[in-house]
């Protein structure tokens, strides 16, 4: 469900046709709609109600300022992996009492920061981060909240570069080490157990991953409490998955369902980290067609958005649904909708049967609020597209776009090559 729709053959975002933005502030541009955000929001937050729970958007997957911001309003909290995310989310105004840090290579440096801002709870994945978390909190003379992330092992049959649960991934910590690490921290006052996390993987379209994963956290959970652990909060990181094409993705209340029941007995809070089932429809790349060319074998629609802008396709071979802004063609062709980068992969869709385009249209990338921007480079020294979201009848450039000179300001050449 989003608020992207053609009225009168014209693509809107919620009150604004996209071509009155794309006028403004030009192609290849990032269009977000903030109702959208709500929605998904509150409809992840009302599957939970009747458990206690607490909502960390994973910044990750879309950590524009003004998108945590508006996150914020709606009670959401922040899974961070990195201190630009924290000071991103500490900027946004999250409380950091609702702030969990996930991620495998925490520097000391990063720790530091998160224990004198007092966030939740840090989700440690190796035996030799959690000594050096309570290295770090002994300097600081502060008690440092953590989990342990497990590795559950399981398989959470999604695409191999995301999924993160499984035996042979760099996440997490192996079951059988888990129980004994716990009780490790039993006789150093600076580290404070007060939960137990796992995230299995991302893009997740069926509920049974989930469930085998909570269920070998229960079993852990339980022993930890039966040793004389206190523990309160039970993580079960993000990895819902979304419609894409023609997926069938559980509704966030058949997937609060599942972990409801699951989770049922167990006295916990249940932390969350949804990071694309929030965002990943909420977002368009808009993107002008600079030429089109065919040889003996195909036709090219050559676009000024890249991979550079939208990595996806490329990376994961990710679907991502195109649409003309302007619905004004009901004859269709096979295509290939490339970018300008000087790689092959740099493509946003192969022998994809299109309405007929021609140079100067504008198409839109459906689908890219989430993983879009924030995985986007400087490759080909393109600088990045803005970022744009649109609330009702308002919108607002919530990043601008970058210029060459920006690109160029970090960059010196030494006098004696001048
Ligand atoms: N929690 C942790 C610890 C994570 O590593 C992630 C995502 C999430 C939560 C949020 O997962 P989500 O709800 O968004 O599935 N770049 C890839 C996705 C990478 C996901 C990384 N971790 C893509 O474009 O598909």
């Amino acid at each position: 469900m989003h608020y992207f729709e053609y009225r009168n053959g014209e693509l809107y975002c919620e009150e604004v046709p996209v071509k009155k933005i794309l006028k403004e502030v030009g192609t290849p541009v990032y269009i977000y709609s903030a109702k959208t955000i709500k929605r998904h929001f509150k409809v992840f937050r009302e599957s939970f109600s009747k458990i206690d729970h607490l909502i960390c958007y994973s910044v990750k997957a879309n950590s524009n300022i003004a998108i945590i911001s508006l996150l914020k309003q709606l009670g959401s909290g922040a899974d961070i992996v990195s201190a630009g995310e924290l000071k991103r989310a500490l900027k946004a105004g999250i409380d950091p009492k609702k702030i969990v840090f996930s991620g495998v290579g925490k520097t000391p440096e990063e720790i530091e920061l998160a224990l004198n801002a007092d966030i939740l709870m840090f989700n440690v994945e190796s035996l030799e981060e959690l000594e050096t978390l309570g290295e770090v909190a002994r300097r600081l003379g502060k008690k440092a909240p953590f989990a342990l992330r497990v590795n559950p092992d399981v398989d959470p049959q999604t695409h191999p570069y995301i999924s993160t649960g499984l035996k042979k991934s760099k996440f997490g910590i192996p079951e059988e080490f888990v129980i004994e690490a716990y009780k490790k921290t039993k006789k150093n006052s600076y580290l404070h157990p007060i939960g137990i996390d796992a995230h299995i993987g991302s893009q997740i379209t069926s509920i049974s991953p989930f469930v085998d994963a909570l269920s070998r956290l229960k079993k852990i959970w339980e022993e930890l409490i039966s040793l004389g652990f206190e523990l309160k909060y039970l993580d079960i990181g993000g990895g819902l998955g979304i419609v894409y094409e023609n997926e069938e993705p559980p509704l966030p209340q058949e997937y609060a369902d599942a972990i409801i029941k699951e989770g049922r007995d167990l006295e916990a809070t249940i932390i969350l980290e949804p990071g694309r089932v929030i965002v990943g429809n909420a977002g368009i790349l808009v993107t002008k067609v600079l030429y089109t060319k065919e040889n003996v074998l195909k036709k090219f629609v050559i676009v000024d958005a890249g991979m550079n802008d939208l990595i996806r396709p490329a990376f994961y071979q990710a679907y991502h649904k195109i649409i003309p802004v302007e619905e004004k063609n009901l004859e269709y062709e096979v295509v290939d909708v490339v970018g300008p980068i000087c790689e092959s992969s740099d493509f946003f869709a192969k022998e994809r049967k299109l309405p007929k385009v021609k140079k100067g249209d504008f198409l839109a990338i459906m689908s890219a609020g989430a993983y879009g921007f924030v995985m986007s480079s400087n490759y080909n020294s393109r600088p990045r597209p803005p970022e744009v979201l649109v609330d009702g009848e308002d919108y607002y450039v919530i990043r601008k776009r970058e210029t060459i000179e920006d690109l160029l300001a970090f960059e010196t050449i030494p006098d004696k090559y001048l």
